[in-house]
């Protein structure tokens, strides 16, 4: 049975110091060869306060257009993959509220963004979200005017008719892009910081994890019913796994999961799975049984943990076509999130590949997308990413082939109707969160406030 984890207040100890009892995080990952990755020993946590924060943050018209007209338009986020701009000529559209981005690879193999819209008439060049390869050029569909790659005009049909412009003035608008783990980032803030700057532990933690080296495997899209913060914020914690996801108690560690914030952009979570739960009494025995099994077959003097990480990196990395005999037992088997604000979270796992985004679509509905992202085979070319799979509000994960997380997915989404019913029915004026567990839902809206506040 679980033990419930109920201990009294402590009030020796001051706001935020509380932990639940049992093995930390960095207890587990000191004894095993986890403690050899830099990125993952690192922790940052502090106390960030403790009052409710305001349900209108969600529920609010106003405060959504505060967000389209302060936030979205001057935070770096990310557009698209690289592997999505492949060739000279490849592109891909990116959209926010009413702001839209085209991304192209141009004849010098540069990737560059400009605003999807025609300096002619407006006309945006492509549509919302498409996608498509072998431009020689970006001819707007309304008259047909044209531009290189490079952004420069080409071409005006019945140049006669504009003596009054010249060509150097008349290129495309290109706003600030840059790449960082296989990921092309925009923003359209023309005088925005860098995006280096932005990332702040994000390339450092991550430069051994690899994520240019990965391929998009599976691609979803999918409309949610909530605030897109709201759904978002059932992603930054895993206080929610004991009631949302109680299959998974018997071999994670969940109420032990560890929390950083490592300034205003990046938080993470870093929960151990594959393991034995602090709170049940099991031996490493049964937790090997747990883990799929026979229970007798773990190997004298190592823990199941370790035995499944290593059977793992043989059988993962034969599939894959990848050599994972270094990477470490953490990096192989736990739910490790990384947030950048405002939207996206990777995931640097290899049993837990994720990467997601938020869009909002309107106050109360958003876009979930998902990728999975799976190491590129050494010997062989890239594969071409996954086609992006729609599912409507009520589609299961479960229809999505291949998609191994489709039941927990299933779980997490389903709360939502009911989270932001609930949110909108409360007379109670903000939510309360946990000090520790809930810290980078609290982060996220310290930093949210910077942009509105301009
Ligand atoms: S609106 Fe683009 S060419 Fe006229
Ligand atoms: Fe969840």
């Amino acid at each position: 049975m679980m033990e419930q984890i109920t201990l009294p207040a402590d009030n020796s100890l001051a706001p935020g110091e509380a932990r639940c009892p049992g093995r930390s995080v960095a207890d587990l990952l000191s004894n095993e060869d986890s403690r050899n990755d830099p990125g993952l020993m690192d922790s940052s946590y502090q106390f960030m306060g403790d009052e409710d924060v305001p349900f209108s943050r969600y529920t609010s018209q106003d405060f959504y257009d505060e967000e389209m007209q302060h936030l979205w338009p001057r935070v770096w986020q990310w557009a698209c993959r690289e592997e999505h701009v492949p060739q000279p000529g490849d592109f891909y559209v990116y959209d926010i509220g009413h702001n839209s981005a085209i991304v192209v690879r141009g004849e010098d193999n540069k990737i560059r963004a400009f605003v999807n819209s025609c300096p002619h008439r407006g006309m945006a060049f492509a549509d919302p979200g498409s996608s498509g390869s072998g431009k020689q050029f970006i001819r707007c569909p309304f008259h047909g005017m044209s531009w290189h790659l490079d952004g420069t005009l080409k071409e005006i049909p019945c140049r006669w008719d504009f003596p009054h412009i010249e060509d150097e003035n008349f290129g495309l608008t290109e706003i600030p892009s840059g790449s960082w783990g296989g990921f092309v980032f925009i923003n359209f803030d023309q005088d925005c910081g860098s995006l280096e700057d932005f990332l702040e532990v994000l390339p450092e933690h991550f430069k051994d994890w690899g994520l240019e080296n990965r391929y998009v495997a599976i691609h979803t899209y999918k409309e949610l019913p909530g605030n897109w913060k709201m759904c978002m914020e059932g992603f930054l914690e895993a206080y929610h796994v004991l009631q949302t996801h109680p299959e998974g108690l018997r071999a994670s560690s969940w109420a032990n999961t560890q929390y950083d914030v490592f300034g205003k952009n990046v938080s993470r979570f870093l929960q151990n799975l594959s393991t034995g739960n602090p709170h049940m009494n099991q031996n490493e025995n049964e937790i090997y049984g747990v883990l799929g099994y026979h229970p007798e077959d773990l190997p004298e003097g190592t823990t199941a943990r370790e035995a499944h990480a290593e059977n793992l990196r043989k059988d993962m990395g034969k599939a894959f076509g990848v050599d994972l005999s270094n990477v470490s037992t953490s990096i192989m088997l736990d739910s490790i999130e990384y947030h950048l604000f405002p939207n996206a979270c990777f995931f640097p796992g290899i049993q837990i590949p994720l990467i997601y985004r938020f869009r909002p679509t309107s106050l109360g509905t958003c876009v979930h997308e998902i990728m999975i992202l799976q190491p590129v085979a050494e010997d062989d070319e890239r594969p071409p990413p996954a086609q992006v799979t729609k599912l409507r509000m009520d589609d299961s994960y479960k229809t999505v082939e291949g998609f191994a997380l489709a039941h927990v997915l299933d779980q997490d989404t389903e709360n939502f109707y009911r989270q932001w019913a609930g949110m909108n029915a409360s007379q109670k004026a903000g939510q309360t969160l946990g000090n520790y567990q809930e810290v980078r839902i609290r982060n996220l809206h310290k930093t949210l406030d910077e942009y509105l506040a301009g």
